[in-house]
């Protein structure tokens, strides 16, 4: 707990840190606690970062590229979406619009790489909210920290396949730029489900197979080659609504999806 000077009244008042709130919303059949890092960030006890299984994801678990990472996003997200994505900026704002985040929400990023929209959800939830950004790279997490901290912002160590939370304590849930980096995503979507309060809002950007088909041999060369899953056009949507979500909406541009839903 940490102890603050409330203005408004005038007096010590206790308030739990963003780190505390984290802990309340573990379940302890899936997770031992949460353990501080050196770095700031926290690691989940008993549940293991997954192994690496291709250059893609061995690339965001080096120092390097998280430290360029943010920089090189805008330009990677606009090659791959034919040049239509939306300035950073913008981007983040739009995200936290479909997130229909609110002050009070608890918003969980998963697979946050530097957390950045993490930064930007701890600000839509203000103090009273919660913004927990998870990730499987301890480099991604140290640049988190560092570059997109805040006092309703904690970051986590953790698998997306394995989410440490219990269920239905998120109203909202991202995972942007990493599904196709996930060994099992579709795992990773029921568990994102899994978490979400009913009515809770859920945005998932992804890839998307050229032609919006996955089963043709050059979509299986590039997957193989680039060691990054290429999604068909209706995989996500047709999940997600096979889980109970309503309010689908797919928008997609090139090579790109951004799939936003509501769990009923
Ligand atoms: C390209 S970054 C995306 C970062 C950020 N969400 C964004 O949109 O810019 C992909 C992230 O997915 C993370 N990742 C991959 N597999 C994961 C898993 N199983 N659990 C948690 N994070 C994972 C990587 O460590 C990496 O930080």
């Amino acid at each position: 707990m940490t102890e603050n000077l409330d203005p408004r009244e005038g007096s010590l008042t206790t308030r739990p840190t963003a780190a505390d709130r984290a802990r309340a919303l573990l379940d302890p059949a899936r997770c031992r606690g949460l353990v501080p890092h050196d770095a700031g960030y926290l690691q989940t006890a008993g549940i293991e970062i997954p192994a690496t299984r291709g250059f893609g994801q061995q690339l965001m678990r080096t120092r390097f590229y998280a430290g360029v990472y943010q920089l090189g996003r805008p330009i990677g997200l606009r090659v791959a979406s034919a040049l239509q994505a939306p300035g950073r900026d913008e981007d983040r704002a739009r995200t936290a619009r479909s997130l229909r985040l609110r002050p009070g929400h608890t918003v969980l990023d998963i697979a946050c790489g530097p957390g950045n929209f993490t930064g930007t959800y701890g600000h839509a939830v203000g103090r009273d909210g919660l913004a927990i950004g998870l990730d499987a790279s301890h480099p991604m997490l140290r640049r988190a920290v560092a570059d997109n901290p805040g006092p309703a912002v904690a970051y986590l160590s953790g698998d997306a396949e394995n989410l440490p939370f219990r269920d239905g304590v998120a109203d909202a849930v991202s995972c942007l730029a990493a599904l196709y980096l996930i060994n099992e995503p579709f795992r990773a979507i029921e568990e994102m489900a899994r978490v979400l309060v009913p009515g809770g809002r859920i945005v998932l950007l992804t890839s998307l197979a050229p032609g919006g088909r996955r089963d043709r041999p050059h979509v299986m060369v590039m997957e193989r080659l680039s060691t990054m899953r290429m999604f068909g056009r209706d995989e996500i949507t047709d999940f997600l609504r096979a889980l109970g979500f309503d309010e689908i909406e797919q928008v997609t541009a090139g090579l790109a999806q951004t799939v936003t839903a509501t769990k009923r």
